[in-house]
Order: C-alpha cells, then sequence, then structure tokens
C-alpha cells in the first residue's frame, strides 16, 4: 500500500495512540475514510482481558473471537476472561501474565488473540488501510503482538520509541509462519550471550496457515541521522519512516546532547533536534511529519518538504470515536475552549526515561498531590526491563515500582524520583482501570496529549460540540485542494455557474446542506485552508473526488485566486 501511485500512500496516518486510545473504532473510521487508521497495539492483552471481564458490552470482542482461525485458542481465552454482565461492584479486574522472556502458553495465546481482535475489528465494513503501532521499548511484546495482528491482515506496522532494527527481519518471518527469536536487552548481561524472546507461530497455533501477505513496516524516528542509518542496511530497512518531533504527544525522543531544563523544569529542544528534511527525501523512502502536523496548513507544508504526509495524533484523541474516557475527553475540550489546558513535557514521568507529554488536568496524576498519594506499585508491568541477576538468572524491574524493591534489583533508586506507573494511569484513561481488593484505590488516570493545539482550537470553533474523526479527516485533506489542477474539471472550467447536477445530487452526503447564506460548516473549512473562496449566496455541496479518494467539500470557487 506504500507503493507510488495515486491513492496508494495515504497523505494522512492517524497516529498510534497508547493505550486504547486509537482503538478499533478510531483506526475504522480513519480507514474508512480513506487514510490509514492506526490501531495502538500496547497492552492489547490486558485491554481485552478487561473488556471481557466486563462483559464486553456490544459483543464486538466476542465477534472477533469467532474469527480467529483456531477456534479452541480463542475460546481458551473466553472461557479465561469473558464474564456475562461484567464483574461485580469493586471487584478488582484479573491479572493478565506480565511480559517476560520466557512466554508461557495462556500469555502468548491472549496476545495473539487480542491483536487479532484489535486489528479486525479496525477492519470491518470497508476496505480502506489499518496499520498497528507498537513501542520498541516494549520488545518483550513484539512477536506474539504483530502475529496476531497480521493474521488479522494489518497493512502496516509502525513501531516508534526506539532503534526498530530488527522489525523487518521480524515481520518477513512471521508472514512465512517461521519460528523467530528477538533479541532483547538484558541490562548487566555481557555481550556473549544473546537473550531473546522467542515465537513459534505452527507450535502455538498447532497446525501450518497458509503463507500470508508481510505488512509495510514504518520507523517512527525523530532524527535524520537513524533514518539514514536504518536505511542503509538492506535487512533492517524499513518502507518508509515517520519523522516526528519533540511536540507530539506521547512520548518524545530526548534532545540530543546535554539535557537542560527550562523554568519549568521542562527539557529543552534546540535546532540541533531538528531533522534534516532534505536528508530526509534524499534516503528515498516515503516519509510522513509527526507533532503539531495537525491543520491544513502543515500538511500543506510536510507535502512541500517532500513528505508523502503527515501523522497526527491530537486530533484525533479529541474526537468522538477516541477511546479516551468521555469524560476526560470533554475536560480537555473544555479547558482549550478557554483557553487553560497546558501540555507540560514531564522529563521524567515516564519509566522509560523518554520526556513524556501530561496534558496538566485536575484529579488526574498530572496533580502532585494525587501522584503523591498513590501507593507506588508494579503489577501491569509493560515497562519492566529485564536484568541480570547475581545468580545468572533473569529478572525483571520498573523504575516506578516501590523504591526499596528496586533497589533490591539493582536499580538506582536516583532514577525512581517522579516516575509514573504510566501502565496503570493509561488503562485509567481509557475507562480500564484497575480498583484495588477491599474497597482499595481506583487507579487515577494520567492524560497525554500533543503540545500543539491550533487544530483542536479550530475545529472547536467549526464543530463547537466536538468532531468526528471523518470531519478531522476532511478538514485536513482541504489541504491538497490547493491548485487548479487537483479541482474537477466541471468546476474549474466554469467558474461561477451553478454547481453540476452530479456532485449537486450528493449535497446532503455527510456534510448538511447549505444554510441559507450558501455556508454548510464544510465549505468554511475549505476556504480557512486558503483552498477556496465562497461567496454570501453560493451554494456549498458534498460529494467524493475520486481523483483523490477522499471526501472533500466543493464550493463555487472564486476565479481570480483559482483559475488561471
Ligand atoms: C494520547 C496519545 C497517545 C500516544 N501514544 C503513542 C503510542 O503509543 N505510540 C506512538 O508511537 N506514538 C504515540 N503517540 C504519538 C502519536 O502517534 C502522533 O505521532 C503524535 O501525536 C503526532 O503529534 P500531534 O499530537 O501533534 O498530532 C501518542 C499521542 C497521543 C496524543
Amino acid at each position: 500500500m506504500l507503493a507510488p501511485g495515486p491513492g496508494a500512500r495515504p497523505a494522512l496516518i492517524q497516529g498510534g495512540m497508547g493505550v486504547a486510545v486509537s482503538s478499533w473504532p478510531l483506526a475504522r473510521a480513519v480507514a474508512a475514510a480513506g487514510q490509514l487508521g492506526v490501531v495502538s497495539g500496547t497492552a492489547l492483552d490486558v485491554v481485552l482481558a478487561r473488556r471481557l471481564q466486563d462483559g464486553d458490552p456490544g459483543g464486538h470482542a466476542r465477534a472477533a473471537l469467532a474469527a480467529f482461525p483456531v477456534p479452541e485458542i480463542a475460546a481458551r481465552v473466553l472461557r479465561r476472561y469473558f464474564r456475562a454482565g461484567g464483574r461485580e461492584p469493586g471487584t478488582p479486574y484479573a491479572a493478565v501474565p506480565q511480559l517476560r522472556l520466557r512466554q508461557s502458553r495462556p500469555a502468548q495465546e491472549l496476545a495473539v488473540v487480542a491483536n487479532f481482535t484489535e486489528v479486525w475489528l479496525a477492519k470491518q465494513g470497508h476496505d480502506g488501510p489499518v496499520g498497528v503501532n507498537f513501542l520498541e521499548k516494549v520488545e518483550m511484546a513484539a512477536p506474539a503482538a504483530a502475529y496476531g495482528a497480521m493474521l488479522a491482515g494489518v497493512d502496516v506496522v509502525l513501531v516508534g520509541a526506539g532503534i526498530p532494527r530488527e522489525l523487518p527481519r521480524l515481520l518477513s518471518a512471521l508472514a512465512r509462519h517461521e519460528p523467530v527469536s528477538l533479541p532483547v536487552d538484558v541490562a548487566g548481561a555481557d555481550g556473549d550471550r544473546r537473550h531473546t524472546v522467542d515465537l513459534d507461530p505452527a507450535a502455538l497455533l498447532g497446525q501450518a496457515l497458509p503463507p500470508m501477505p508481510r505488512p509495510a513496516f514504518l520507523a517512527i524516528v525523530a532524527a535524520h541521522v537513524l533514518a539514514e542509518y536504518l536505511a542503509r542496511d538492506p535487512s533492517i530497512r524499513p518502507d518508509g519512516f515517520v519523522i516526528e518531533g519533540p511536540l507530539a504527544g506521547g512520548h518524545n525522543a530526548p534532545p540530543r546532547g546535554r539535557l537542560t531544563l527550562d523554568d519549568d523544569g521542562q527539557p529543552g529542544y534546540g535546532p540541533r533536534d531538528e531533522p534534516d528534511l532534505a536528508r530526509v527525501a534524499a534516503i528515498g523512502l516515503p516519509f510522513w511529519l509527526a507533532g503539531s502536523y495537525g491543520t491544513p496548513a502543515r500538511l500543506r507544508e510536510a507535502l512541500a518538504a517532500g513528505a508523502a504526509g503527515v501523522q497526527v495524533g491530537t486530533l484525533f484523541a479529541l474526537s468522538q470515536e477516541s477511546g479516551l474516557r468521555p469524560d476526560l475527553r470533554s475536560q480537555l475540550l473544555d479547558q482549550i475552549r478557554d483557553g487553560t489546558l497546558r501540555v507540560r513535557t514531564d522529563p521524567s514521568a515516564s519509566p522509560t526515561g523518554f520526556p513524556f507529554k501530561v496534558a496538566q488536568l485536575p484529579d488526574t496524576l498530572a496533580d502532585p498531590q494525587r501522584y503523591g498519594a498513590r501507593p507506588r506499585l508494579c503489577d501491569v508491568g509493560y515497562l519492566r526491563v529485564p536484568y541480570l541477576r547475581p545468580n545468572g538468572a533473569v529478572g525483571y524491574r520498573c523504575p516506578a515500582e516501590p523504591v526499596p524493591m528496586y533497589e533490591r534489583k539493582g536499580g538506582d533508586a536516583a532514577g525512581t524520583a517522579g516516575r509514573s506507573c504510566l501502565c496503570n494511569a493509561l488503562l485509567a484513561n481509557v475507562g480500564l482501570g484497575q480498583t484495588r481488593p477491599g474497597g482499595g484505590y481506583a487507579e487515577d488516570p494520567l492524560v497525554t496529549l500533543g503540545s500543539d493545539l491550533d487544530g483542536a482550537r479550530a475545529m472547536l470553533r467549526r464543530h463547537a460540540g466536538g468532531w468526528s474523526a471523518a470531519q478531522a479527516v476532511t478538514w485536513l485533506l482541504q489541504a491538497r485542494l490547493r491548485r487548479p489542477r487537483d479541482l474537477p474539471l466541471a468546476l474549474r472550467s466554469e467558474p461561477g455557474a451553478a454547481a453540476p447536477a452530479a456532485l449537486a445530487e450528493n449535497a446532503d452526503g455527510g456534510g448538511g446542506r447549505p444554510d441559507a447564506s450558501g455556508y454548510n460548516g464544510k465549505c468554511c473549512d475549505a476556504v480557512d485552508s486558503g483552498a477556496m473562496q465562497v461567496g454570501q449566496s453560493r451554494l456549498c455541496v458534498l460529494t467524493s473526488d475520486l481523483a483523490v479518494s477522499f471526501p472533500i467539500t466543493l464550493c463555487r470557487i472564486t476565479p481570480a485566486r483559482y483559475v488561471r
């Protein structure tokens, strides 16, 4: 799907957003609009297990499980986790196996089935492209998660937060159902012994399956040097890049050079952190720009720099199909509306050590008092890293766990300061937070968002009550209607004439009818993006422009500006 040609490369990638913020409803909506919808593949085993324990409202997960190619495995997952009608109030969720190098059969079955479920659901009802996003930092999850997503026919795998050297080989082997051994760093281990996480698809599924297509692979990186490094060697070369800057939501690459903090304790980024886009373009692989590219104007800039398009997160995290808890989403929208939302780059919140964007919402762990009141606890464990114990066995530790425990495992207490338990908090963000036994506390959320809110503010001006993913896609893609040759012939050749009947027939196709002044909201998007101008009494129509294969709004065009 990343091959050259009209419509083959999406101009827009909806960024993967974990945990379950870019869940299947969001990815499906974006893919149905013809762009790349991406589910987050992070922690999907716990997400599926908790959804099943909540009774699987709507039956979506069970529908996907019924389509899993090995029914006995799906049945085992269902038996283990599904609770008809949900849990008793106050009952904690059952634990799922934590990540480790040697994974049990139930752990791998759950991970494969969960990733299959998410991608399968995102692909229903349209033939648009669907991707899955993984974090290199959660590398022990990668083989089983990628394999599950591939069984559901995922089109693109995107990996960030690290240097994803091994993914191209891994995906090629999994497409042939071959056993894989992914090298994993073990702290304190010497270079002589290779540590791996293994998956044998045939042994797991108990049967040989026909080869499946290998998905395209996009590496998410911050620097052109990293893109050049990965592109140099064919065995680690991705099919393209997402170049993500420090304003993006979620984790950010650390600044290059010595870490300096501003007065607010945020890492300082400078010119050395800006990727050289001419060098990225010179590599010759397609690339998308991310981090503050969520407006039509920024998409235009990206295209002008030679990018295939942009990857956008924040605008979709705030859309109606986002997995964020509705109360958190509406708090965010309220604060964006009244101009009080602040997003801070926290250098220490994430146990990964990467800077992490935190929306400063009350009643979340962004509030130091709430952070201080939470007992330190690590029981989900995606960000644990393996380390070598004195006896030669491999142990696991996370700097967000209780400090004495971390120290007993050879960790440096200085590395624990300010760390948040992202696993529990991000699950709470999407309504899957743990409740502790015996009437204990419920885990608090900690919300991440990009620091550029311009796109969100512009969307609020158009859709005061919030917007759908399709509306965000339509708005962003207005950018591609800049030049006369992008516009349908009928309108170009007859500026000022009535809209052609074929277009007028579609006037109610999704954007609402024009009001008395000739505006229908979507036209205003086009006008603001600089693509069109609309006269007061003119007709606006919504149609689908087959030439660029995404829904757009067409208006009568002011001739002087757009037709030579
Ligand atoms: C809520 C949220 C969660 C995110 N989680 C991930 C993630 O799990 N993996 C990842 O590669 N990027 C993640 N991102 C980054 C997005 O995929 C995207 O690259 C970024 O948000 C683009 O910048 P923008 O927010 O300015 O549009 C996340 C972003 C947000 C807003």
